[in-house]
């Protein structure tokens, strides 16, 4: 259980597993779409994104519904301006919605494009008949959803930093040794 002041185990496994999920799937991502590489030469990469994606998408059902049904534990800084506990507020459901809407419109793109998803070698999801306004519309959300994100952890990033190295509180340090009271 996550203590009022302070993240679980599970949490901060949670948590961690899918920052370097997220991470890495924004960097290939990005990559895919500006490392001028051709079709064919990419479409390795693109499979890999695509298994990852769906597993990401799995996983983070769970972490997601961990954090909604749990809640988030107060902030243990009283010396934080209300506008930091604000932003921090919506940048944490902007990162959790993020964490489903990526895997989610990626999946709605491919399957309604009339693509199917092997997932590695394991399973697969297969393609629909395709409508096309609905994968255009998931593929459009893919895109800027995915901008979005990437700048929204950018800054979720800087400010951790910020706590730990400028405010020096406890901020990161309660999500990586958990309650620090
Ligand atoms: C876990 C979350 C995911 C993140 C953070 C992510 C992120 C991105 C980003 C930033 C791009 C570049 C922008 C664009 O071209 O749309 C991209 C491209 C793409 N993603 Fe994802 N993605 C995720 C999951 C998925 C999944 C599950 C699928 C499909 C099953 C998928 C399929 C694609 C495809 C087909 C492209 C275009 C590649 C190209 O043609 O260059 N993504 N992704
Ligand atoms: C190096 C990368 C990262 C660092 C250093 C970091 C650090 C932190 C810290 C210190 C907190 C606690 C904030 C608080 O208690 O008020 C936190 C919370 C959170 N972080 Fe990150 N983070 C990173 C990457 C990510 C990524 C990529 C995501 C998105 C997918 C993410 C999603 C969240 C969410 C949703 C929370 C709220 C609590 C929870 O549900 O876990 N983080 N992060």
């Amino acid at each position: 259980m996550p203590s009022p002041s302070g993240y679980d185990l599970m949490s901060r496994i949670n948590h961690w597993l899918i920052a370097i999920a997220i991470i890495g799937m924004l960097a290939v991502g990005l990559f895919l779409e500006f490392g001028g590489l051709a079709r064919e030469e990419k479409r390795w990469l693109i499979d890999l994104h695509k298994s990852i994606g769906v597993l990401v998408l799995i996983y983070g059902v769970w972490r997601v519904l961990w954090r909604v049904i749990q809640g988030f534990p107060k902030s243990d800084d009283n010396t934080m301006p209300q506008w930091q506990e604000i932003a921090s507020k919506i940048t944490h459901w902007a990162l959790l919605a993020g964490i489903l809407i990526m895997p989610i419109s990626g999946v709605v793109a491919s399957v309604f494009n009339g693509r199917s998803i092997a997932v590695f070698n394991w399973f697969s999801i297969p393609a629909q008949a395709q409508i096309a306004w609905l994968s255009g519309i998931a593929g459009y959300t893919h895109r800027y959803a995915g901008f979005t994100l990437a700048f929204i952890v950018t800054i979720h990033i800087a400010a951790a930093l910020k706590h730990h190295f400028v405010d020096q509180d406890s901020v990161l340090i309660r999500m990586v040794q958990g309650r620090i009271d």
